[in-house]
């Protein structure tokens, strides 16, 4: 059921682990399976990715689309890595079974957290970019909270 892809990033994913004094770090979950990612990035001061880096309490869907994720990301602007949407990662993944099809938002949801977080430290705004959910559910049902 699963893509040669998504089984290849998930036996051997790319970019596992933690990057020290990280640009930004973002950390979302998903309260209705209990799975984490959390994404570090390297960002210079030209605003490219020069490194990125993501640990996971997650199944093997989350751990094979953050690890594309990741890749799609590292060596891009700022501007580039926000398009790349969790359906840019499973098209690179050629593919998710519906029913793993949330578990792409962790990486795509994770990746905007960091670069929230970025974009705090530095006093800047980045275009596109909201404030991130800590839970890709967050605000499902209900109105969205104030800010
Ligand atoms: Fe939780 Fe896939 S089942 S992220």
């Amino acid at each position: 059921m699963y893509t040669e892809k998504v089984m290849d990033h998930f036996q051997h994913p790319r970019n596992v682990g933690e990057i020290e004094n990280a640009s930004g770090v973002g950390t979302v979950g998903n309260a209705k399976c209990g799975d984490i990612m959390r994404i570090y990035l390297d960002i210079d001061d030209n605003q490219i990715i020069r490194d990125v880096k993501f640990k996971t309490f997650g199944c093997g869907a989350a751990v094979a689309t953050s690890s594309m994720a990741t890749e799609l990301v590292k060596g891009k602007s700022i501007q580039e890595a926000m398009e790349v949407t969790n359906k840019a990662v499973m098209e690179a993944l050629d593919g998710l079974p519906p029913v793993k099809v949330h578990c792409s938002l962790l990486a795509e949801e994770a990746i905007h957290a960091a670069l929230w977080d970025y974009a705090e430290k530095h006093g800047i705004k980045i275009e596109g970019l909201e404030k991130p959910k800590s839970d890709i559910h967050e605000g499902e049902e209900e109105e969205e909270e104030e800010y």
